[in-house]
């Protein structure tokens, strides 16, 4: 798969096979997340790769009491009410269940944290198409990093006292008859371009 074609078909997959992510194909994804650029050259993000499932559960139990305590507000973001309102109905797992979830972390006040994480997280998901592999984003930590329950058990997991958590990937075999994730192209509708020649 050529890297455009790459790009052309990765997809979001929120349905994840129990199946294990096999080593090398992890360690090929987190090595294209540890190669992508970065603000100077600093090579802070921080990749916590959690595949072990009593921590996932953990994680995403600990996450979705944190969400069910939240209050609802007018102006929540959307995504973040839906989770919170599925969290307050039940138990909503926000990695989907996957088997392996990556979690970047970044240096507190670094000003390029964000988007180097970011980065890494899209060369991660191009290469997890690239094996076949289904991914997506989630943002759920992110917005969890300053909650004390959250943040003390990925402390316990690596999470340094000075470093923030920016993005998580989920990773795993798509749920799908062929064990491939959708690659259906999206229709892109906004994104203006302007080209000034
Ligand atoms: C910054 C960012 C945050 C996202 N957060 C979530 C999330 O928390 N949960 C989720 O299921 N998908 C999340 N996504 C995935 C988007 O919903 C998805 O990329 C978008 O709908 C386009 O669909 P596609 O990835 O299939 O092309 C996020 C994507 C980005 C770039």
């Amino acid at each position: 798969m050529d890297v455009y074609e790459a790009i052309k078909t990765r997809r979001s997959t929120r349905k994840f096979k129990k199946e294990p992510v096999a080593r090398d194909a992890l360690e090929k994804i987190v090595e294209a997340g540890r190669l992508a650029p970065c603000g100077g050259n600093s090579q802070s993000t921080r990749f916590i790769v959690i595949q072990n499932g009593e921590a996932l559960r953990e994680i995403a139990e600990l996450a979705c009491n944190a969400f069910a305590r939240m209050e609802i507000t007018d102006n929540m973001y959307k995504s973040m009410l839906s989770i919170v309102k599925a969290c307050k109905k039940g138990f909503f797992a926000f990695h989907y269940d996957a088997p392996v979830l990556i979690v970047l972390a970044n240096k507190i006040g670094y000003g390029n944290a964000m988007a180097d994480s970011v980065c890494a997280a899209m060369n991660m998901m191009l290469e997890a198409n690239e094996l076949d592999l289904g991914s997506c984003y989630i943002n759920s930590l992110h917005w969890l990093t300053e909650e004390p329950t959250v943040r003390e058990y990925l402390t316990k997991l690596g999470l340094g006292e000075d470093e923030t958590v920016c993005a998580s990937v989920a990773f795993g075999t798509a749920d799908t008859t062929d064990g491939l994730p959708n690659r259906n192209q999206r229709k892109i509708t906004g994104n203006p371009v302007n080209y000034i020649d």
